[in-house]
């Protein structure tokens, strides 16, 4: 069983549960991206929600991308380490009044809004500041992303951006408020899109748009972002663990019209960190039942929720032991049902103090992370601390 690079005997001084980040193919991934998007000149900024650690966002911000942020924390967040805050758009359904004003205050690249009563806010909180915030409009443009029902966003019933059949309408309504200046379209249409043809579904939707938007009359916008939602693969973490944007880009300088002088942006969170991050649990107990086995780990939801909110699945690699492999239900201590990794899973005959790798849990992972039943958040490491 592959046991990815891992600095197994320095791990085993460490207290478990923490997350363990490979610097370096961070880093590889995250010049693949830039190299790729600049082929076209396309810009990318990182989806912070996938993660916030600082020492990644230093990463990040050092490769030269841009920033996508939900919330004011998250725009402080990204302030804080140095992220260009012409380089950060803010996106979110529900943004509050001193989000909007963070934003403003530090007069940040675009909003990303979502309705028309939002535009009408921070029109007046723009005001009151004597500023003027450049917006682009996020449309709902009904493409479905074949992906989790829970992490699908750009289909009619979703709460999110104006549906695209209002879109038109709304851009009028943007030219009533003297503060804010329409700058580009935002979309996006879920997360961890595997089916590349999803995204062509999305550019000719754009361009349909676009081509009624001029038909109509209206200016062309400066900009076009895509969103995120480029997949990785949790089953094979170690076959190609840099994601393939090359098709990815590719696919949008073939089937996207993007109107003269027009620029692309991109949000991608997942693919640039999920599988640089690893969650290195021990294993406290082997409890034999009758028709099967637990590993219960020192790790539980509170540390990597996604097994137990998405039914997502992470490879599990037990990391220390050599012996003939075995069947587990790796499960968590918290007392609740859902606190399980993974059930029947292949791992190397496993016993107490064992250390077991999650893998592919770089987005998504510490992010999500809590301190229900009062246990600590997770710690973590970076490859290149060692
Ligand atoms: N842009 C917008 C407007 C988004 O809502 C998201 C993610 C992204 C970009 C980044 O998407 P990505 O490239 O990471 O797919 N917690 C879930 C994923 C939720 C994604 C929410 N929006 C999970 O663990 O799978």
């Amino acid at each position: 069983m592959p046991k990815g690079n891992f600095p197994i005997e320095k791990f085993k001084n460490l207290n478990t549960p923490f997350y363990y980040y490979d610097t370096t193919l961070l880093r590889e991934t995250l010049e693949v991206a830039q190299s790729e998007a600049s082929k076209y000149g396309y810009h990318i900024h990182y989806a912070i929600k996938a993660n916030a650690n600082k020492k990644l966002l230093d990463i990040i911000k050092q490769a030269g991308i841009g920033l996508d942020c939900v919330s004011g924390g998250e725009l402080k967040a990204g302030i804080e380490v140095g992220f260009s805050p012409d380089r950060i758009m803010f996106a979110g359904v529900g943004k509050t009044d001193d989000e909007i004003n963070i934003a403003l205050d530090n007069n940040i690249g675009c909003f990303n809004v979502e309705s028309v009563q939002e535009l009408e806010i921070i029109n007046s909180l723009a005001i009151a500041k004597g500023k003027t915030a450049n917006i682009a409009l996020r449309a709902n443009p009904n493409v479905d992303a074949h992906t989790h029902a829970k992490i699908t966003t750009g289909t009619y019933e979703d709460k999110f951006g104006i549906n695209i059949e209002l879109l038109p309408e709304a851009i009028k309504t943007v030219r009533l408020f003297k503060n804010i200046k329409l700058v580009g379209l935002h979309f996006h249409i879920g997360s961890q899109i595997t089916d590349i043809s999803t995204f062509e579904d999305l550019c000719v939707c754009i361009n349909e748009l676009q081509d009624e938007l001029e038909a109509s009359g209206e200016a062309t916008v400066q900009h076009i972002n895509i969103g995120g939602g480029l997949a990785i693969n949790y089953e094979h973490p170690n076959h190609l663990p840099v994601p393939d944007f090359e098709t990815y880009f590719r696919v949008f300088n073939k089937h996207l019209k993007l109107r003269k002088g027009q620029h692309l942006h991109c949000e991608p969170g997942r693919a640039l960190v999920a599988q640089s991050g690893t969650l290195i649990t021990r294993v406290l107990y082997v409890k034999k039942g009758i028709t099967k086995q637990f590993a219960v780990v020192d790790a539980g939801f509170s540390d990597l929720i996604r097994p137990a909110m998405y039914d997502a699945y992470h490879r599990i690699e037990n990391i220390t032991s050599e012996d003939t492999p075995d069947v587990y239900d790796v499960v968590g201590p918290i007392c609740e049902s859902s606190d399980v990794f993974g059930k029947e899973r292949k791992l190397n005959c496993t016993k107490r103090g064992d250390l077991i790798a999650i893998r592919s849990a770089g987005a998504y992972g510490e992010s999500m992370a809590s301190q229900y039943n009062l246990r600590p958040l997770p710690k973590s490491y970076m490859s290149e601390e060692f």
